[in-house]
């Protein structure tokens, strides 16, 4: 059922590769919500993944960016607000990707090229998004800026490796920009840190299987979906959370402040 939070709202969304993408789900649930946005990926996934279908779907148009670099992102934010007839209201940052996770290094011998690179593409990418927004003047008063994380940056999940750091970056990110949007422009900043998803970028991640099974047993909701991570980011790119900002917001059917549960200790239970 849809209640129209997003009508008039504007906005670019960031990361949709496939029908599992997080940022997938998120594009369908905003369009169906009355908002307008445009699609972007690096232009290599562009390629291999199937945005086109979406973009049709969704009536949006797609610019291809590679969240890295300047000036693709000047082009973006510049070009969108010119399809989209105005400023922008949400911004969904939902990109991640390590080379050194992807081509399965141990943490003891990670290549620093590699390293760099993750923290680039899944950590100091925000900023980049943020600084362009504001360079560009691109986004309204009240606006929300989101980007996706993952527990790890708080706890140690061994394979989650570099990109455990690259959301570190990240959730700082959004609190030191969240402070400087909000004084400037009363735009707001916050990260959704969601549970375990099968998508391209969860299952790239070894033993993903396990720990899928492990969260859900230990989130007394169990583990929230793509879908309701879809409905979660369009409550925070809604004028209901206008008050929200610098958060590390925990969507993780309670995993995160849960000690142990009957179900594990039954499966403990020699
Ligand atoms: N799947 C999970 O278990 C899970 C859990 C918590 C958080 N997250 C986060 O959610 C976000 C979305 O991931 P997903 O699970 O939907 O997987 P996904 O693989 O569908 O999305 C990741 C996206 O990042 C894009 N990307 C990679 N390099 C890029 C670059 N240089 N420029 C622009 N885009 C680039 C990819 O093309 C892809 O579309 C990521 O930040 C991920 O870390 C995922």
């Amino acid at each position: 059922m849809a209640y129209n939070l997003l009508r008039g709202k504007r906005g670019i969304i960031f990361g949709a590769l496939d029908e599992n993408s997080i940022a997938w789900k998120t594009a369908l649930k905003i369009k169906e919500e009355g908002g307008q946005f445009t699609l972007t990926n690096a232009p290599i996934a562009m390629r291999m993944g199937k945005i086109k279908e979406l973009a049709t779907q969704c009536n949006a148009e797609i610019i291809p960016a590679d969240a890295t670099s300047e000036s693709d992102l000047n082009t973006l934010f510049t070009k969108s607000m010119e399809i989209l007839g105005g400023k922008l209201d949400f911004v969904l940052h939902s990109i991640g990707m390590s080379p050194n996770v992807r081509k399965d290094k141990p943490y003891g011998d990670l290549n620093y090229d590699w390293y760099l690179k993750t923290l680039d593409i899944s950590g100091v990418s925000f900023h980049k998004v943020c600084q362009t927004a504001e360079k560009t003047d691109a986004m309204n008063e009240w606006g929300s800026i989101l980007a996706l994380t993952y527990i790890a940056s708080q706890r140690t999940f061994p394979d989650y490796s570099d990109m455990a750091q690259a959301k570190a970056v990240l959730e700082s990110i959004a609190r030191s920009y969240g402070y400087r949007f909000g004084k400037a422009k009363k735009v707001r900043v916050n990260t959704i840190s969601q549970s375990p998803t099968v998508t391209t970028a969860g299952a790239g991640i070894s033993g993903f299987d396990v720990f899928f099974d492990y969260a859900r047993m230990m989130s007394p909701l169990g583990n929230a979906s793509g879908e309701d991570c879809a409905n979660y980011i369009t409550l925070m790119f809604s004028d209901y959370s206008r008050m929200v900002t610098m958060q590390n917001l925990m969507h993780d059917g309670g995993f995160s402040t849960t000690g142990i549960t009957e179900e594990l200790i039954e499966k403990l239970k020699k």
